[in-house]
């Protein structure tokens, strides 16, 4: 899917053995990176600390500033790729005060995350194969969908020619607002405090009197049922044969019914999205809500590279520069500051 995302076709068995040989070879980060990551508080948010961390790549990899030199650039986007699953299981290491785990190269990209998640003191990791096929869905299913508010900003970083650490962390700062990849630890969130089953019709009542939004819920582009959720939803049965069932289900689905039958959702076209049911699976799986951004990250990392490559590969590319029309005073008087009053609007700021 990386591959694909990446060189607009799927490889062949030769191109994908050594794609994957490639990919593997980046996934150790430099030691002093480690250190870094060491130095977050305790309670530091895992999004955080995984922005930060990719930013800092770009001090150890000063040469990937030479963003029109292709060798260069396929260096470094094999880096970030191999390099992501390593530092977003390092955050979630960190909150949990364990040591940090090594990658191991003979696992597949999903186990050898599972691998640096959850191995403790046994000699090798055995990822449980119903887990790691099903955070390869999640996976596939997160990689990329078109100009996003994060793609946007990675291309607007990129355009630029700042280097790809940079931008990716850009990016992953865009995607950690709650009303983009932020809305799964949101969604969790929402559960819980609506409680229970029979609390839903309460809360949605709260919605529509505009107390706050559904969390999951809604798209700027989908206005019918996202097609991921509903794989997604279907991914988590599978998960819950594993782990049990989430109890926070019942409520998700309750929810989703009242909803897709009241008036106001339908009206404004608002149906499940992507994160509506993905943090549940994730919590199962026996993530805390706060990593469920960054277990977005890491797939859509692979998207924003693509739409970087891509606009560097653009002729007609110039520097972001969206037009700004002026609606303020045509002309104004300088006033000295002891004569200035400060604005009522302003006072409360
Ligand atoms: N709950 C309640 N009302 C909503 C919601 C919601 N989740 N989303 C939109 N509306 C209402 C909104 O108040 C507006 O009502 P009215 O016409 O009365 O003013 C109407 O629906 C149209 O909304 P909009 O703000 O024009 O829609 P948008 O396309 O600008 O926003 C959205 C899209 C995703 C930001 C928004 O639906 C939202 O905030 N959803 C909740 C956050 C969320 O789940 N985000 C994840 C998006 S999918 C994955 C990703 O991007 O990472």
């Amino acid at each position: 899917m990386a591959y694909l995302l990446l060189f607009g076709e799927l490889p062949t068995a030769a191109e994908l053995k050594d794609w994957v040989h490639t990919i593997t070879l980046h996934t150790m980060i430099h030691e002093t990176t480690k250190k870094f990551l060491e130095g977050f508080r305790y309670d530091a948010h895992p999004m955080g600390m995984f922005i930060s961390t990719v930013a800092a790549l770009s001090t150890v990899y000063p040469e990937a500033r030479n963003v029109h030199d292709p060798a260069i650039r396929k260096l470094e986007i094999a880096r970030l790729i191999g390099k992501v699953p390593t530092i977003a299981a390092y955050t979630y290491r960190h909150s949990l005060g364990y040591p940090y785990v090594y990658p191991d190269n003979e696992l597949s990209y999903a186990a050898n995350f599972m691998n640096m998640l959850w191995k403790m003191v046994e000699p090798k990791y055995q990822a449980n194969p119903i887990l790691a096929r099903a955070l390869d869905i999640l996976f596939i299913l997160h990689a990329d969908h078109e100009q996003n508010c994060s793609a946007n900003v990675m291309r607007a970083t990129g355009s630029s020619l700042a280097d790809p650490f940079v931008s990716v962390a850009a990016a992953a700062a865009a995607l950690s607002g709650p009303l983009h990849g932020g809305a799964n630890e949101e969604v969790l969130k929402m559960l819980d405090e609506i409680g229970s089953k029979n609390r839903v019709w309460s809360y949605l009542e709260q919605v529509k009197a505009g107390h706050g939004k559904l969390m999951g819920f809604g798209h700027r582009v989908y206005k019918n049922y996202d097609p991921r959720a509903r794989i997604i939803k279907w991914t988590a049965d599978q998960v819950f044969e594993v782990t049990g069932r989430n109890p926070k289900l019942e409520i998700a689905l309750e929810l989703e019914r009242i909803a897709l039958d009241d008036e106001y959702f339908v009206k404004r076209k608002l149906y499940p999205n992507v994160d509506f049911y993905s943090g549940i699976i994730y919590q199962a799986m026996g993530f805390q809500p706060e990593m469920f951004t960054v277990l977005f990250a890491i797939p859509r990392t692979v998207g924003w590279l693509a739409q970087w490559q891509e606009m560097l590969q653009d002729p007609e590319q110039k520097i972001a520069r969206p037009r700004q029309i002026y609606i303020g005073n045509e002309a104004r008087e300088f006033v000295p500051i002891e004569r200035r009053v400060m604005l009522p609007t302003l006072a409360g700021m």
